[in-house]
């Protein structure tokens, strides 16, 4: 922990970064140290609600300890699978602390774009894996400016990238996995409300995401026969890093919570407990959906 402290402390003499996430960088290897000591004293949540002891997960979209995917990997690892972690570079020195609450991870640097490192990364994982039994898709990304504004002010590039990240990445990471994808596998993607409403601000990741569910039918489709799931998980507001950089978050949290019929918001292990349940057999014959774990949002009409 103290040879990551200084690392963090180096970073700061660069002018660029925020006072708000140098901040942020000091406390967090504390917060971690102090988690992954809860977590040995306690001995994780063993077995989860669902025992999936043995399979394999890939998990794509862990930035830090906010992160829903991370919250999704530590429950999977607690029900028995051993998770492959892709990370993006920029997240290392938030991830790799992470790691050491995770029983036998891999973990390497991979980038949707990047088709040499997605190449790397799922050689890699055949070699210390061999097969696998569940891909997440935990990732999405818009330019901040983007997520704010008119959403036909939009350039080209920046529909482009949203698009290319947040939705052609599924059909891509599918296409990888599948040679080394076991039967009756599962594959589970991240979606929001927006894709389906107008959610001001959200913009051009509604249309990801519209784009993306459409794909989750889609690749449902051509996956099938080899009694391979594909599903998407629309959740409500939760505070991440890729949610703060979306203009007026805070009031989507507050309207969520007051329009909800539950009357409140959701957090990311609800998100992770219907992963489970969407990894495991008990959601053997559910495919090409999009399940809600939103308090109840979605169905209020006004
Ligand atoms: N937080 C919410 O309110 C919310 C609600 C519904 C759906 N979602 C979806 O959940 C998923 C996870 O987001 P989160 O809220 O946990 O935020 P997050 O910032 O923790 O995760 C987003 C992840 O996307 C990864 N990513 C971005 N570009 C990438 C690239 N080119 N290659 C590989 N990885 C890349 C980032 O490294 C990061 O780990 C996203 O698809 C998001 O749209 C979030």
């Amino acid at each position: 922990m103290f040879i990551y402290v200084s690392l963090i402390l180096e970073d700061m003499n660069d002018k660029k970064i925020p006072l708000k996430f140098r901040l942020y960088s000091m406390v967090y290897p504390m917060r971690i140290f102090f988690k992954s000591l809860t977590n040995k004293v306690m001995g994780g949540e063993k077995m989860g609600n669902f025992n999936l002891e043995g399979k394999k997960a890939i998990v794509f979209g862990i930035a830090n300890d906010q992160s829903i995917a991370w919250h999704i990997a530590k429950k999977l690892n607690d029900s028995g699978v051993q998770i492959a972690v892709a990370y993006q570079e920029r997240a290392e020195q938030l991830v790799k602390p992470l790691l050491s609450m995770l029983k036998n991870p891999f973990a390497m640097k991979c980038d949707v774009v990047d088709d040499v490192l997605l190449t790397e990364f799922f050689g890699k994982v055949e070699k210390e894996f061999g097969k696998v039994d569940f891909l997440v898709h935990s990732i999405a990304f818009a330019k901040k400016e983007h997520l704010q504004g008119k959403f036909y002010d939009i350039d080209r590039r920046g529909y482009q990238v949203a698009q290319e990240v947040s939705s052609y990445s599924l059909a891509e990471l599918t296409r990888r996995v599948m040679p080394i994808m076991n039967e009756n596998g599962s594959i589970i993607a991240m979606t929001y409300y927006g894709a389906e409403k107008v959610a001001p601000n959200y913009n051009v990741m509604g249309v990801a995401k519209a784009a993306l569910e459409a794909s989750v039918r889609y690749i449902a489709n051509d996956v099938g026969e080899k009694g391979i799931r594909v599903n998407a998980i629309s959740a409500g507001p939760v505070k991440t890093l890729a949610a703060s950089g979306i203009s007026g978050f805070e009031q989507m949290l507050e309207h969520a919570r007051e329009k909800a019929p539950l009357k409140r918001n959701i957090d990311a292990d609800d998100v992770a407990n219907l992963t489970l349940f969407l990894c495991s057999d008990m959601s053997k014959n559910i495919t090409g959906q999009v399940v809600y774990v939103d308090a109840g949002y979605s169905v209020m009409g006004i």
